[in-house]
């Protein structure tokens, strides 16, 4: 283990970002905001930074990185666009949507980051903070979302402060992420195919393919796991959850969604309403922190009421269900 680092926390401002591109360019750790978590960023061509980024992480090494770009141009150097790649790209980016792809002849990404694979996950984040950062660096940012290996994503600096204080060289503050789940992600490497459900649903993709997405191979299966991040308990508060039940036992905290209360609100131990009006894009935008919270309110379980699974109901569900397996 290294010793301890002194994380700096810095408001999102022209000041930060230079000084952000700075620490990537030494080699160093910087968090910041995207439009779905934050990312924890370290230069993709670097190796050992690439390595730092795991360590501070506590990351399996063999789970592999996105690379953050500022556009489609920069992305093209790092990976091969088939047709659909193309049109998805035109389509969604700057957005919510990481795609895997054939790496291109000379992908200037550290081994490390895309762990040892010939395909390489990219993405153009919307976000203003994370693409004045990527002009000030001018090379692709790996950026992971910034928790520690296991925790739940970061909405928040004060969730990454949390979770990696003293591990990392800086925080850029830019407030509350917007889409608050992370982002889709769909491998063009012959049949489309969605490796993760997320901040761009799915039948924004299927419309502009004008045909279904395949789903990943059922995860244990024999071929190598396609994303090979998708572990069952990924997404893990502490405290256990109980999924679809509008009835809430003694000792429990409730997470709610939509206006109708659940059976026993009353008995809670802390309740929180992912969107009081029934909004998927409300509730993905909450779910990370209202998670948190609850799972520090000393319960003997989080009882979560039934979400719809359309729309961004398909992300919340799955990390909810990631969130509630044992472990
Ligand atoms: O919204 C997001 O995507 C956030 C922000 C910070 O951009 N990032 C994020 O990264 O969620 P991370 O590392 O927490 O999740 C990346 C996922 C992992 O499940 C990983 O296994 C998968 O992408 N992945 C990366 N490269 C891959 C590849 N070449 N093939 C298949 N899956 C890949
Ligand atoms: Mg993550």
């Amino acid at each position: 283990m290294t010793a301890p680092l002194v994380t700096r926390v810095a408001k999102a401002d022209a000041a930060s970002v230079a000084d952000a591109a700075r620490v990537l360019a030494a080699g160093g750790l910087v968090a910041f905001p995207t439009e779905t978590v934050y990312g924890l960023g370290a230069d993709a061509t670097d190796g050992r930074a690439v390595a730092r980024l795991y360590q501070a992480k506590g990351r399996p090494a063999f789970n592999p990185l996105i690379a953050h770009v500022a556009d489609l141009n920069a992305a093209q150097a790092l990976a091969r666009f088939d047709a659909d790649a193309t049109q998805l790209a035109a389509a969604f980016w700057p957005g919510p949507l990481t795609l895997v792809l054939a790496k291109a002849a000379r992908c200037p990404v550290a081994e490390l980051a895309t762990a040892g694979l010939d395909t390489v996950a990219v993405r153009v984040p919307d976000h203003k903070v994370a693409r004045d950062i990527l002009a000030a660096f001018g090379k692709p940012v790996v950026a992971p979302s910034a928790n520690r290996s296991g925790h739940l994503s970061p909405t928040t600096a004060q969730h990454v402060l949390a979770d990696l204080g003293g591990r990392i060289d800086l925080i850029v503050d830019g407030g509350a992420t917007p889409v608050g789940i992370e982002s889709t992600i769909v491998a063009c490497l012959g049949e489309p195919v969605l490796l993760r459900p997320g901040g761009l649903p799915r039948a924004a993709i299927e419309r502009t393919l004008a045909r279904k997405l395949a789903d990943t191979p059922a995860a244990g299966a024999d071929d190598a796991p396609l994303a090979p991040g998708m572990l069952d308990s990924h997404y893990a508060p502490r405290t256990r959850l109980r999924l679809n039940t509008r009835r809430v036992e003694s000792g429990e905290a409730l997470l709610a969604f939509g206006p109708t209360p659940a059976e026993g609100a009353g008995r809670a131990k802390s309740v929180l309403n992912l969107s009081e009006r029934g909004d998927l894009i409300e509730a993905a935008a909450n779910l990370f922190s209202q998670l948190r919270a609850l799972d520090a309110a000393g319960a003997s379980a989080i009882a979560v009421m039934p979400i719809p699974a359309d729309g961004l109901g398909e992300a919340i569900n799955d990390r909810l269900a990631r969130a509630a397996a044992p472990r």
